[in-house]
């Protein structure tokens, strides 16, 4: 039993039916924290890859059908405690009118954003009409998982987005994004808050479709400072969080590479804060006190190491944690040439070892 978890904050009917992944992010008491890995529908799996051989990645996105079987993939193969969608955060930025093509070497936006009129010729999207697939496969899977484990939603954060419209694929430190950013800030608020719109309209469907939490993306966030992460990511951010904070839904804030941005994050109002591997968790638990969950943060390549040592890093982390609230997951998405049973052992260490 998790001794700092144990008031019972909810009547035991309650408990029982609310999936474990959602009780972690309300803070409520767990039995245990829950586990699940970013990318966990991917390349590393044998029956992806099956899959991934008879159609591109972008017909697999708006396959309902497959989308829904690659989703449960993981959730067979490994016992994770949740499912997350397969789509990906660049689904949206198409709908928006913008080209996206998925090469060998990554995403491509032949025609990135770079002006005011570029920014003004992006539409917000209509989701039933732009992007019905997305709530096509949330049904399916959620009826194939009949309860099992609760669905993720999910959508790239404002900034990240606003990445791969400016630089037009991926980059070392996105500085053409960030020149916008210096040069014509008051267009790049605007690119910002056309993309907040955008997410909290696609979340809103995810959520009216039956996904139990959403997850925001802040994958390259940490190339701002704390500074202009507030002024310019902060109010965008912040304006999807509470959005979906009103349709009943915990909201999770994802952001790499952002040690110097915590407070930051936490003042967007997210129930749950998702780190990299780079920040001990128990520094951001003694600093924000009962204000967030925090989900993570393994270090990705540490699933190339043997099991023993994965294991003893799981049991490092939960010492650290010491049944705080918790979401385990690894710092940034699994990489593809995992060995599927280093990532069954971290999963299985997650769910044995409490501190
Ligand atoms: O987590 C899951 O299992 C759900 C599916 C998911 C994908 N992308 C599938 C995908 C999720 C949640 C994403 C999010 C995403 N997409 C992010 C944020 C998370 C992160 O990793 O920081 C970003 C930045 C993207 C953009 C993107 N999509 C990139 C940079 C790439 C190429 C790199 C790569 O891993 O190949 C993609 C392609 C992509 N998205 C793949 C998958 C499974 C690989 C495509 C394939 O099957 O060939």
């Amino acid at each position: 039993m998790n001794p700092s978890l144990s008031t019972p904050a909810a009547p035991p009917d309650v408990m029982s039916s609310t999936p474990l992944l959602v009780a972690a992010a309300r803070r409520q008491a767990c039995k245990r924290a829950p586990v699940w890995i970013m990318r966990q529908a991917g390349r590393y799996l044998p029956e992806y890859r099956a899959v991934r051989e008879t159609v591109s990645f972008m017909g697999l996105c708006k396959t309902p059908e497959l989308a829904a079987e690659v989703t449960i993939q993981p959730v067979d193969r490994l016992g994770v405690d949740a499912a997350i969608l397969f789509s990906d955060i660049l689904i949206p930025l198409e709908a928006m009118g913008l080209e996206v093509e998925f090469t060998e070497r990554g995403p491509r936006l032949p025609a990135p954003v770079r002006d005011r009129a570029a920014i003004d010729r992006l539409v917000v999207p209509d989701p039933a009409e732009k992007m019905p697939f997305v709530a096509a496969a949330i049904r399916i899977i959620v009826e194939r998982l009949a309860g099992r484990v609760p669905v993720i939603g999910f959508a790239g954060a404002p900034f990240t987005l606003a990445c791969y419209a400016v630089d037009g694929g991926g980059s070392k430190d996105f500085a053409r994004t960030r020149a916008m950013m210096h040069s014509a800030p008051a267009d790049f608020a605007a690119l910002l808050d056309r993309l907040a719109d955008t997410v909290a309209a696609s979340l809103e469907a995810q959520v009216d479709a039956g996904v139990g939490l959403v997850q925001i993306f802040d994958s390259w966030g940490g190339n701002l400072s704390e500074g202009q992460w507030r002024t310019f990511a902060l109010p965008a951010t912040a304006k999807i969080v509470s959005r979906l904070q009103a349709r009943g839904v915990p909201v999770t804030l994802y952001l790499g590479g952002g040690p110097h941005l915590i407070d930051a994050m936490a003042d967007t109002g997210a129930d749950v804060l998702g780190l990299d591997w780079r920040v001990d968790l128990e520094t951001v638990l003694d600093r924000l006190g009962d204000r967030v969950t925090v989900q993570g943060n393994l270090d990705p390549t540490l699933l190339y190491a043997p099991p023993a040592r994965i294991r003893e890093e799981v049991a490092r982390i939960a010492r650290g944690v010491a049944q705080r609230p918790h979401i385990w997951n690894l710092g940034h998405g699994i990489l593809p040439d995992v060995p599927v049973e280093h990532a069954q052992a971290f999963v299985r260490a997650c769910q044995e070892i409490q501190a």
